[in-house]
């Protein structure tokens, strides 16, 4: 139970015809605590909560203050909403997300995407670290997301529909937004970072892929593959959000290199790349001041 007496149950699904009640109560919540408009709403993956340090934050929202939102997240997550101004833009950050591997239900791991939107957000950018399936994506590579591959076997659109936020068979086609996607390969450029584009593959975790299934998914068209975003991305565009997002590459995916894999290196290489995407982002977000 929390503040606002709604209960955090684990795993408890979520219709997309109960979000909108539920994204109301969210809402009251946050407007408890702020006015703010976001602009941009930014969802920050693991180890990536440094991004947050351009922020100047106005106030933070700990997740646990939110109805039927849980306290604690995965480690390398914050878990709370900030709201403030990057480079004079309004902006929600999400610090800290909540994951299929965690027991959340796909409803429930899209919530904030949704709520950012009812907040009056038109932009999400979604960042995750991701194992690379392509062979010239090196740890510290950043990859501008084209396209996904939801290979989790879960959907946050499942159920009765909520019209109000989007319609029952939401068109893909554009769910990455292509001038979104060159503001940010522009954004790069001009900060002198390398970024590459690519198709991130989805699987729930949390075990690493096999090299069996990464071989996979490379066969599938994958440049890399993680475990988060590609449920928030379909939500979000279903809800009207653009979307853009970014994957860092932390490690060669399972078997493409004698090397095993842990969460420890993943978060070191995404400390490392960290204020190199943030730079980005940044810039980015700058591009939005006057419109
Ligand atoms: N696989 C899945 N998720 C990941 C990886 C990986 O190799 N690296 C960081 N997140």
């Amino acid at each position: 139970m929390n503040g606002a007496g709604e209960p955090f149950v684990l795993g408890r699904e979520i219709l997309p015809a109960e979000q909108p009640a539920r994204l109301a109560a969210l809402e009251a919540a946050v407007r408890a605590h702020t006015t703010l408009r976001p602009k941009i709403g930014l969802v920050l993956g693991s180890g990536l909560g440094g991004l947050a340090d351009a922020v100047s934050v106005e106030v933070a929202v700990p997740f646990g203050d939110l109805p039927g939102w849980p306290a604690a997240t995965a480690p390398g997550h914050a878990g709370r909403l900030l709201f403030g101004r990057l480079r004079g833009v309004p902006v929600v950050v999400q610090q800290g997300r909540f994951h299929l591997y965690e027991g959340h239900s796909a409803g429930f791991v899209v919530q904030p995407v949704l709520l950012m939107r009812r907040l009056g957000a038109e932009i999400a950018i979604i960042t995750n670290a991701a194992g690379g399936l392509n062979r010239d994506f090196a740890a510290g590579t950043l990859m501008a997301i084209t396209d996904h591959i939801n290979l989790t076997g879960r959907h946050p659109l499942i159920g009765p529909n909520a019209d109000a936020i989007g319609p029952r068979f939401p068109d893909m086609t554009t769910v990455w937004d292509e001038a979104l996607r060159e503001r940010l390969l522009a954004a790069a450029a001009a900060e002198g970072v390398p970024m590459v584009e690519g198709v991130y593959a989805c699987l729930t975790g949390p075990s690493y892929e096999t090299p069996a299934e990464v071989r996979m998914l490379r066969t599938l068209g994958g440049d890399a593959v993680g475990m988060s975003t590609a449920l928030e991305a379909v939500a979000a565009h279903w809800a009207g959000l653009r979307v853009c997002g970014v994957s860092l590459v932390t490690n060669p995916g399972a078997g493409l290199t004698a090397a095993q894999l842990s969460h420890t290196e993943v978060l070191a290489a995404a400390a490392e790349a960290g204020p190199r995407l943030a730079r980005v982002v940044a810039r980015f977000v700058a591009g939005f001041e006057a419109s």
